[in-house]
Parts: C-alpha cells; structure tokens; sequence
C-alpha cells in the first residue's frame, strides 16, 4: 500500500515542513489536488506548487486533475515535476488521446471516476492506464465522509482488472482515515490518499505512520 498524502489539508505556509513530515511518516507519494472552480467547485493548487514541492522530496508527484479539459495542462504540470498525472474521464472528451500523451511525457496515467461514474465508462481506457482513482467523495474538498457504496465498486474494479490481466492499480481518495483505511485496502486499493487524516492532527509525521500501521 502506497500512501499519498493531500496537501490540500496542509498548513500551505508551511509545506516544506509539511512534505518532509509525512515522508519520514512513510508516505510513498504526494498527492496534489487541482481544481479550476468549474468541473469542482473550489480553486486550489497549480503548476508552481508542483514545482516547488519537487525540489523538496523525491517523492512521486501524484497530480490529480479536477479541470475541465484538463489535457491542455498536462504538460505543465509534467514540466514542473509531476509523475502520476489522473485525469477525470467526466471532464476530458478524448481521454485515449490525453492518456497516451500523459505516458508519451514519461508519467504514469491515470482516469479518474466520480462517485456517480459507473466501471463501464473504463471498459475501453483500461488497458493503457497504470492506475485507476476512484473518488469516494464527491470531488472539490478535504474533509468529507468517505461514501461506503466505494468498497464495492473498488472490489468489482480490482476483480475485473485481475479477470482481463491488466496492470491498472487502484487508488483510493476521500474520506480515509484510520478507522476505515484497512476495509479499503482489503477491497483491493492499492494507492491511498489521505488530506485531513494525515495533516489536520499537528502531527503529520505520526499521522501518517499511523495511517500505514493501520492499514494492515
Ligand atoms: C477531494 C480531493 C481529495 C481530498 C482528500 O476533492 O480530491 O484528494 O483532498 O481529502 P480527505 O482525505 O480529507 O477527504
Ligand atoms: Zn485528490
């Protein structure tokens, strides 16, 4: 299990700090949350954030964008550092050809589904992504309650990666916390992000490792 703290619930004045706590905590990846106050309903973190949490960690970048046609920055955010890039299939009308791009660039690729998105929007995408995030709340902040109806749709996506052979992970965003980390990744996630989990206690080195601990 790799997990991947949101810095969109860390103290931003603080952020060096902040990235260096959680990976001595153990976190295998910083998620970076994009919003465009379109497709989600908040403005949050750009191109310039990644550039400079880059030249803080080696850690994966892992961006996820929450924009509309969020295939035009793609390059951006690469340039600036990001590994993983996920775009929403709700809000990218030539996913293949922005997926492609994403790996073309050298970065991992990954879709993205909203709650309400059903698996078969994947049926044709699947094979070219390295990982899938399912939302399990509704994109735009931390904070929110993890929606239970995700355990059996994160179950469903990991048998039918299993069943046709591919090598898409699974990662897991909102609403996680130490009480259902563990049901999570008996579901089958295998990428954890975690915003107020692992920053809001004053501790995000010891948040985090108890997130791991708990997990399994
Ligand atoms: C929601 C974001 C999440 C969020 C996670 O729109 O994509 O990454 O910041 O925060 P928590 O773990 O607090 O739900
Ligand atoms: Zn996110």
């Amino acid at each position: 299990m790799i997990l991947a703290p949101s810095i969109l619930a860390a103290d931003l004045g603080r952020l060096a700090d902040e990235v260096a706590a959680v990976e001595r905590g153990g976190a295998g990846a910083i998620h970076v949350d994009v919003m465009d106050g379109h497709f989600a309903p908040n403005l949050t973190l750009g191109p310039k954030v990644v550039e400079a949490v880059r030249r803080r960690t080696r850690l994966p970048l892992d961006v996820h964008l929450m924009v509309e046609c969020g295939d035009r920055y793609v390059d951006a955010f690469v340039d600036a550092g990001a590994t993983w890039v996920s775009l929403h299939v709700e809000a990218v009308p030539h996913l293949q050809r922005a997926v492609a791009h994403v790996s073309e660039r050298g970065a991992q690729a990954g879709v993205v589904l909203n709650p309400s998105t059903p698996l078969s929007a994947l049926e044709e995408i699947l094979p070219e992504v390295d990982y899938v995030l399912l939302m399990s709340v509704n994109p735009g902040f931390s904070g929110q309650v993890f929606l239970p109806s995700s355990l059996d749709k994160i179950r469903r996506l990991r048998e039918t990666i299993r069943a046709r052979g591919l090598r898409a992970r699974i990662e897991v965003d909102g609403g996680v916390n130490a009480e259902n980390i563990r049901t999570i990744v008996g579901a089958g996630a295998e990428i954890i992000v975690a915003g107020v989990a692992a920053f809001s206690g004053g501790d995000p080195e010891a948040s985090a490792r108890g997130l791991i601990e708990a997990s399994g």
